[in-house]
């Protein structure tokens, strides 16, 4: 299967409000496309990827956070729509846009999010720590969100400075 490419920041796709998938898509290779992207974030080791961190300025994204004993969980969510959140975590986050950076960034703790899986079924889900977290990370994705918007003002200055190093030493592509 081909691995798609993923777009780095500051690629114009990561700052656009994805298109909401059409009805006919789910006929019409969203499925392939999200076994690629499937393909595409585990290859590149990460828990999420959305639609435009592959150029596909849409809303949708993919994501796979194991439970505690490890047990792949693998969700596609197409339109996602944050229901309700609840609570607070302060971490560490990453993301394959920006490959080597991680840096804090506080989130709710718990998300109740709805979406469509690749049939076209609605679905929900309650989900806490590092899934809320991925889940809130990639829907920002979808609405043109990048997790530097979400860090501190002195994060995102520290972020934007390694950024340049990065990309100077060629390690940024
Ligand atoms: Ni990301």
């Amino acid at each position: 299967m081909p691995l798609l490419r993923i777009v780095h920041y500051p690629d114009p796709v990561l700052f656009k409000v994805g298109r909401p998938v059409a009805d006919e898509s789910f006929a019409n290779g969203l499925r392939k496309t999200v076994d690629e992207m499937f393909e595409t974030m585990y290859k590149a080791g990460g828990v999420g990827l959305a639609a435009p961190q592959v150029g596909i300025s849409e809303r949708f994204f993919v994501m796979d956070v194991p439970d505690e004993e490890g047990q792949s969980n693998k969700i596609a969510f197409i339109n996602p729509e944050i229901i309700t959140v609840e609570g607070e975590q302060v971490g560490d986050e990453g993301c394959l846009s920006f490959p080597g950076l991680y840096q804090t960034v506080r989130r709710d703790m718990r998300v109740i999010v709805r979406a469509k899986d690749v049939t076209g079924a609605e679905f929900e889900a309650d989900l806490d720590g590092l899934a809320a977290r991925c889940v809130l990370h990639e829907t920002d994705h979808c609405d043109g969100i990048v997790f530097l918007d979400r860090m501190t003002v002195l994060k995102r200055e520290l972020a934007k400075r390694k950024i340049k190093r990065l990309q100077k030493t060629g390690k940024w592509g």
